[in-house]
């Protein structure tokens, strides 16, 4: 059969390159639901795990569903010596999203009996993606300062015993609860960048963990998952409430983007960011005012009436950093941490790939020469296109 090219669309532009039922974004609108649910009633009354259940297996799980899901997360946390061996020997000043890649990369060593056409495998692999990527994440943390990685502690709950693996202590159930309504809100957003990476991958028959390495490298970048830190960055070096206009204007003037607004889906103020930005306050409430969160609140009044006609806003990076700042996470885990959230929805992609697999294989305009002919090098011409010369 052949099938007629259609025009191209840089960045893939209202391509439809699947079809799915994860998840729907709204973007005049401004709403995101994951299942048909709306994302700030599960960020209000959900948590990340039963999020991750609905994510994947499409419903949200009665008690006992539930509490079986926990449980299998809760038992499969510890990671083999093997793998904190692995960390160790890797450089300390290495990225953390490097260490998270190629830890999950590396679990398709430890588990190797691919059986794509078995529910029990595929239930394992969520279970285990899930359960030890925080585990890793929080082991390379700590060994990278020169400790030794602690273990998970069975009586926390998700959140609550990530904090704990990454600071050594028992979070404040406020802090625990927001960073799960993070959690929550970064779990999935239809066919990003990242998650078109996974689907890809899953498209092969890989295995599950080749799909979530993949996915991790793709959200690193700075376009993508990497802005979370990258905005951060941008609100130090503003400084202070008065410098937010002198800013924006440069930056608008030299074509710079701005860390953590636009999105190719919304033309409104991202409803992460929104709910973010809330989360942001009540954390400043009863933990103390960090003086960034101005700086922000400025740059997103001055950007509406600069960026705003263009329908550019801010995303779920803006808020997302002073959030993780404010819980004690370093700036260089904010990207990670994304990660742990967002293996729920790259699993359910996973899932949903598998269920009507065709592999992709999209097609090219071809810019390049016409055919031509080889010749010996002392025939070539000195402009050969090398760097070298
Ligand atoms: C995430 O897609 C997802 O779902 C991703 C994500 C998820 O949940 O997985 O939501 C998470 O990755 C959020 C995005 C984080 N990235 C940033 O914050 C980096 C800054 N933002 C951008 O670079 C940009 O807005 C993107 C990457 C988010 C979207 O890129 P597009 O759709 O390719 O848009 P574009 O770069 O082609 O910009 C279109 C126009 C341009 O102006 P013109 O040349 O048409 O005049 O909008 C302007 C851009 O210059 N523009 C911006 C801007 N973003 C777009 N101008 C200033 N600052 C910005 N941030």
């Amino acid at each position: 059969m052949t099938v007629e090219p259609v025009g191209f669309r840089p960045g893939l532009e209202g391509v439809p390159a699947t079809q799915s039922a994860i998840s729907n974004i709204d973007g005049q609108r401004g709403v995101l639901s994951y299942r048909g649910y709306r994302i700030d009633e599960l960020a209000a009354h959900s948590s990340f795990l039963e999020t991750a259940y609905l994510l994947i297996w499409g419903e949200l799980p009665d008690p006992e569903r539930l509490r079986n899901f926990q449980h299998s997360v809760q038992m499969h946390r510890r990671v083999s010596f093997r793998i904190r061996d692995m960390l160790k020997c890797f450089p300390a000043g290495g990225h953390p999203m490097d260490a998270l890649q190629a830890s999950a990369a590396s679990l398709g060593l430890f588990y190797s009996n691919r059986a794509l056409d078995d529910p029990e495998y595929i239930s394992g692999a969520v279970v285990r993606l899930l359960a030890k990527i925080p585990t890793m994440l929080a082991a390379f943390q700590l060994i990278r300062r020169g400790q030794d990685p602690i273990q998970p502690r069975d009586d926390l709950p998700y959140a609550s015993n990530f904090l704990y693996m990454l600071t050594e202590r028992e979070p404040d159930p406020l802090a625990a609860r927001i960073f799960d309504a993070c959690l929550v809100l970064h779990a999935e957003h239809t066919l990003n960048a990242s998650t078109f990476s996974a689907r890809v991958t899953a498209s092969t028959l890989t295995d599950p963990y080749a799909v979530v390495a993949s996915a991790v490298g793709t959200l690193a970048g700075p376009l993508h998952g990497g802005a979370n830190e990258d905005v951060l960055a941008m609100l130090e070096e503003i400084g202070s409430e008065d410098r937010v206009e002198a800013y924006l204007d440069g930056a608008i003037k030299e074509k710079r983007k701005v860390m953590g607004f636009g999105h190719r889906e919304y033309r409104v103020k991202d409803p992460r960011a929104t709910i973010l930005q809330q989360l942001a306050e009540t954390l400043f409430d009863r933990f103390g005012h960090d003086q960034m969160y101005d700086v922000a609140r400025r740059l997103e009044s001055v950007a509406a009436d600069r960026l705003g006609p263009k329908g550019i806003y801010p995303n779920v990076d803006f808020y997302s950093g002073l959030v993780y700042r404010k819980l004690g996470i370093p700036t260089d885990l904010f990207t990670p941490v994304f990660a742990i959230a967002r293996a729920a929805g790259w699993l359910a992609h996973w899932k949903e790939q598998l269920g009507a697999n065709r592999i992709y294989r999209p097609t090219q305009i071809y810019t390049g020469y016409a055919e031509r002919q080889w010749l010996p090098p002392e025939s070539r011409s000195s402009d050969n296109g090398s760097p070298t010369g």
